[in-house]
């Protein structure tokens, strides 16, 4: 339905198949966070439509406080992370769940869950609507995953390419002529 969706190669997942997932999610952080308080974190910029959706999906109060970071000189493959705005929120005693569209190298979100910890939080989990393979073997715990996906390079739904594609409802994988 927009003029964008056209530079897809192929649906990964629906709008419908999201919400469905972040559903799910929800219901299994409701279940794991009763009685106690969070916090969401969101990554800027890509988790901005995973927030929006899965914070609406959870019935009861959270908290959500954002993040921005950039990977140092252009590549991820050094994992050194720069912090672009940090959050408002102090994290002493609090329950922490940062909230990602995707997880590739893990490289930005294990560097994230370090800087987050040494600030005496009571607890730091991660949901991601996303992992790539290579996450996998990472050393770091993602308590919630929406969908692990093939190595392929997707856009969508907060996912860009060259800061374009974040704005569509479903992810997909870009036609190679579009980057090639
Ligand atoms: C993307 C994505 C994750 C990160 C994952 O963000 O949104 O935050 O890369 O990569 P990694 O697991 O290899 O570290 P990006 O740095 O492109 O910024 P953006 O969210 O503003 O697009
Ligand atoms: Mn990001
Ligand atoms: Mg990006």
């Amino acid at each position: 339905h927009v003029e964008a969706d056209l530079d897809l190669t192929k649906t990964l997942f629906t709008q419908e198949q999201i919400q469905t997932r972040l559903a799910e999610m929800a219901r299994q952080i409701e279940a794991d966070y009763e009685g106690r308080d969070v916090l969401l974190v969101g990554v800027l910029k890509g988790a901005v439509m995973v927030m929006a959706d899965l914070s609406r999906e959870l019935n009861r109060h959270v908290e959500i406080d954002w993040m921005a970071v950039s990977s140092y000189a252009g590549t991820k493959s050094s994992g050194v992370v720069r912090i672009l705005k940090d959050l408002d929120t102090d994290l002493d005693g609090r329950h922490v769940l940062i909230v990602e569209d995707i997880i590739d190298t893990g490289l930005t979100l294990s560097w994230l869950v370090a800087n987050l910890k040494s600030r005496g939080p009571a607890s730091v989990e991660i949901a991601t609507l996303l992992r790539k393979p290579e996450a996998i073997s990472m050393p770091v715990d993602v308590k919630y995953v929406g969908f692990d996906i093939p190595n392929a390079f997707v856009v969508g739904y907060g996912l860009d390419y060259d800061e374009k594609y974040r704005n569509l409802r479903s992810i997909g994988t870009l036609a190679e002529h579009m980057y090639s």
